[in-house]
């Protein structure tokens, strides 16, 4: 029933009237629910006195954040995680402060259905560079009692940054695997050591990062989901020790339980008698509390670029979008030729809007060096502060000097992949640089490097 208050008189009446809207529900946690968050809702507009301009943009934002999304991409998981909510809401349900859990977010790419195997078996399915690694882990509960029979779904980012969704050079679920624990609780497999890797910022996710001024890394770490009934469902992912991007991963992912040492062999043999270089072995315990296992969502569902993509036609567009930041991540990698050999930039074709005598002799210009708008040295001081041994501080104090206010964010990532002349190979080389630089952004404006 429908009473009078719903004439609306004032600022304060619409919240009233708003909750007292949610007392017909069935289900009292959903009023529960629905009230907090119109009440937060509607304090947060008051506490930010929200303009017109900025909730119609905070609309455009939400609703891009669903238009991204796709089988293959989910830009509204990923905002979740940039926001810190991810990992709010998975320490709010597994464990406590006396016993830290193996649970973390579960993140953006967990596909549903990977391919069963054997213990031991190998989940590159497709050829892969990068150093093997041999993984095994015990599933116990919370008395340390090995938990038989468990579902591990695993699954990691190429050594190039990239998910087998996200990139066609890789097979379908390569570098994903479900196996279960033997009678010890233990499960192994083989694979390639992964890499740390941006997250994708051509979305909402993107530009609030460089607002922000905040890197998009997310250092190295393997996913492993355990499923077993009668035990509480975790996602989980285990960092590398040595990642630069420990203490500032974008999704805010990081515990402490959740850092192992990825072991590096030099001289050993390794458990495949194959493998003649060096290797890597990562031993990790998951604990699993007793509780209802249940299924999460998947994130994404297909391969991009695959037949068996569905969704509105409209979404094609979309992820060929995010498709492209992300191969720019891997091409770069992958065929940067060495220092010197870089292409030059090529001239446009003549034309009215890009021909003219002026245009030709920017172009000229441009072909010469490296420039970059409103900074006609930034290519040469970039090219010496990379060279610079990062050791002797040379990074740092040019950093400083130089560029800090001139690139932030996305567009400070996007010109080190396309204008640094140095011939980095390696996500992780990119990554420090991207730290270092991040370390002088967060001094703030005008503090020396
Ligand atoms: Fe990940």
């Amino acid at each position: 029933m429908y009473v009078a208050y719903m004439i609306i008189r004032d600022e304060r009446h619409v919240t009233e009237a708003v909750l007292a809207e949610t007392g017909r529900a069935d289900d009292p946690r959903l009023a529960e629910i629905v009230r907090a968050l119109v009440r937060h809702l509607h304090d947060f507009a008051r506490e930010v006195r929200l303009t017109e301009a900025e909730f119609d943009a905070s609309l455009g934002l939400v609703a891009r954040l669903g238009q991204l999304t796709t089988p293959s991409h989910n830009e509204v998981r990923l905002m979740a995680g940039t926001l810190g909510l991810s990992t709010l809401v998975c320490l709010m349900n597994n464990g406590t402060e006396e016993e830290p859990t193996s649970a973390n977010l579960l993140g953006p790419f967990w596909r549903q259905g990977s391919p069963v195997m054997s213990n031991g078996d190998s989940i590159v399915r497709s050829p892969t560079d990068g150093p093997p690694l041999f993984f095994t882990g015990t599933v116990v509960d919370t008395a340390g009692r090995p938990v038989a029979g468990a579902e591990i779904d695993v699954w990691h980012a190429s050594p190039v940054g990239l998910y087998e969704n996200q990139d066609p050079d890789q097979a379908e679920w390569n570098l994903r695997g479900k196996f279960f624990t033997d009678q010890r609780g233990v499960f192994a497999f083989r694979s390639v050591r992964p890499s740390g890797y941006p997250i994708p910022t051509t979305g909402p996710v993107g530009d609030l990062l460089a607002a922000l001024k905040r890197h998009p890394f997310r250092p190295a770490h393997v996913h492993a989901m355990v499923y077993k009934p009668g035990y509480k469902t975790i996602a989980s992912q285990i960092y590398s020790h040595d990642d630069p991007m420990l203490e500032t991963d974008a999704q805010f992912g990081v515990t402490g339980p959740l850092i192992a040492t990825y072991q590096r062999h030099e001289a050993e043999p390794a458990p495949d008698p194959d493998v003649t270089e060096p290797w890597y072995s990562l031993d990790y315990t998951f604990v699993v509390e007793p509780g209802e296992a249940w299924l999460p969502t998947p994130p994404v569902s297909a391969k991009a670029g695959t037949k068996d993509q569905a969704g509105p036609k409209a979404d094609a567009g979309a992820d060929a979008a995010i498709n492209e930041s992300r191969l720019s991540h891997t091409r770069y990698f992958r065929s940067v030729p060495p220092v010197g050999q870089q292409p030059l930039p090529q001239r446009p074709p003549a034309g009215r809007a890009e021909g003219g005598p002026r245009r030709r002799r920017h172009w000229r210009r441009r072909r010469g060096r490296h420039r970059c708008p409103g900074r006609p040295d930034h290519g040469d001081r970039l090219a010496a502060r990379i060279a610079a041994p990062v050791e002797q501080g040379g990074l740092a104090r040019a950093a400083a000097a130089d560029d800090r206010h001139q690139f932030p964010g996305a567009d400070r990532q996007r010109h080190l992949l396309q204008g640094d002349r140095s011939g980095f190979r390696s996500l992780t080389r990119l990554a420090y640089l991207d730290r270092r630089l991040h370390a002088d952004y967060s001094a703030g404006p005008g503090q020396p490097g």
